[in-house]
């Protein structure tokens, strides 16, 4: 059974009812509008059954964000959210728990939208974060707690919310790399995100998707490509279904691995010349701006759209420049030649034929060996090469700002989380 929160807190569980719980948030919906003219504790049973009746009315008449007066809430076309305001569009965000999900609900809710956060119980890198932070974590919206592995779940929480949702984003991601959990999770999980929202309205679909896509050598990858391949297929056969597909470059978090123990006096470990690849970071809120961009801007229908931060493109050498300069140090450099990883990885893929066990292992090799080699920027199929030219910028954030962050305060909420590398 899933709960359902908000933070301007409603929940309300009928013991007749056991399938349902019953989420009320105090903004813009009819529920709350009701909880609002009501001063009956919500615990009372009579409240209950009125709720109860309340929630059988039609779901069409219950947008979450349609008028106060059931009448007056008209069936729209697919894609009339777009037309409509800020305040009366439901958005579905999935992962909105994850590093970048949080930077997005906080910047769709700035934005006015109505965001229905979906979260576990037990949320977070390792599920530290109880319901009571996840809670006080994504204030602002209704927060759901459900199970984004299990579809049946997943459409029943949704049911029991009693609304419709006009928009899906889903920054969902596997929290390990892991075979079969990105599977699970980077193609199954964000699947059943897409037939649950279609289900309930919803005919916008944006996807945190990753930029390294573009050569697929990891299980991750191919789980992502899987599921665009079908979410474009979703928008080719369904008239009026739409998405966009964000393909960021790298994360801060990414990057920000080595600035403590830079200052602490050790030498910047990096592959090969320090050259070998190069990218344009991106912020968690520069990057939480462009995905809330795509829910309205029809310049983003229909498009896959690789996004980097602003200025030029860094490769580990000019990081770890950077970061001297900003410590003031000598530049101290550790290089290490990249053949390193491709023994190691060459000795797991033969222990893995003998323990299956070790598969996860081999593949957090070969992911530490693709991040240390493979640039985060646009790829020309064609030549191979990659292009810093060709890869769009967006927001203001520089990674010089945020090693100078993180020098100052730690890096505490950029922890790199269950996986070894990404
Ligand atoms: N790191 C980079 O430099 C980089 C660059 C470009 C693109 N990307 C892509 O960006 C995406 C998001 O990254 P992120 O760092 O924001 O991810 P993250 O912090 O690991 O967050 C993952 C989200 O998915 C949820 N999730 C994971 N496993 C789940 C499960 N079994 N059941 C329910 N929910 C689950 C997490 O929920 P819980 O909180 O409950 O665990 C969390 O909300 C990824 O697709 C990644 O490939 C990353």
């Amino acid at each position: 059974m899933s709960l359902c929160f908000s933070s301007n807190l409603l929940t309300l569980h009928s013991p007749k009812h056991q399938k349902n719980s019953i989420t009320l948030s105090s903004e813009s919906s009819q529920f709350i509008k009701f909880f609002r003219v009501s001063s009956v504790p919500y615990a009372l049973p009579s409240f209950r059954r009125e709720l109860h009746e309340l929630l059988k009315v039609s779901r069409k008449r219950l947008k979450l964000s349609a008028s106060l007066v059931p009448s007056e809430a008209v069936e729209t076309a697919p894609s009339a959210f777009r037309n409509k305001s800020p305040k009366d569009t439901n958005i579905l965000v999935v992962g909105s728990t994850g590093y970048i999900g949080k930077f997005v609900v906080k910047e769709l809710i700035s934005r006015g939208f109505n965001v229905i956060a979906i979260a576990r119980e037990k949320s977070g890198i390792r599920g530290r974060n109880d319901k009571e932070a996840t809670l006080s974590e994504l204030k602002g919206t209704n927060v759901c707690f459900s199970d984004v592995t299990n579809l049946d779940v997943l459409e029943k929480s949704l049911d029991n919310l009693g609304v419709s949702v006009d928009v899906v984003v889903s920054c969902l991601a596997s929290r390990s790399g892991g075979v079969r959990d990105s599977w699970k999770i980077d193609y199954e999980a964000t699947k059943n995100s897409l037939v649950a929202g279609k289900k309930f309205g919803a005919s916008h679909f944006v996807l945190l998707s990753a930029i390294c896509v573009q050569k697929p050598l990891l299980e991750f990858q191919r789980a992502k490509l899987k599921f665009e391949a079908e979410l474009m297929k979703e928008a080719e056969e369904n008239d009026g279904f739409t998405y966009s597909i964000v393909r960021p470059t790298a994360f801060f978090k990414s990057l920000g691995g080595q600035v403590e123990l830079v200052k602490d006096g050790k030498p910047y470990v990096m592959f090969g010349d320090g050259k070998l690849c190069a990218c344009k970071p991106i912020s968690e809120p520069d990057l939480a701006s462009f995905i809330a961009d795509c829910v309205l801007s029809e310049d983003k229908i229909n498009k896959i759209l690789p996004i980097g931060g602003p200025g030029k493109a860094l490769t580990p050498l000019e990081q770890g420049e950077m970061l001297f300069q900003l410590l003031g140090k000598e530049p101290k450099f550790l290089k290490v030649p990249i053949g390193i990883m491709d023994f190691a990885i060459g000795v797991l893929d033969f222990l893995v034929k003998i323990f299956p066990s070790l598969e996860d292992a081999a593949e957090f090799g070969k992911i530490g060996r693709y991040y240390a080699a493979e640039s985060m920027l646009i790829l020309d199929p064609e030549t191979g090469e990659y292009s810093a030219e060709k890869t769009p910028s967006y927001g203001n954030d520089t990674l010089e700002e945020f090693f100078a962050r993180v020098l100052r305060e730690g890096m505490a909420g950029q922890e790199l989380g269950e996986q070894t590398i990404f």
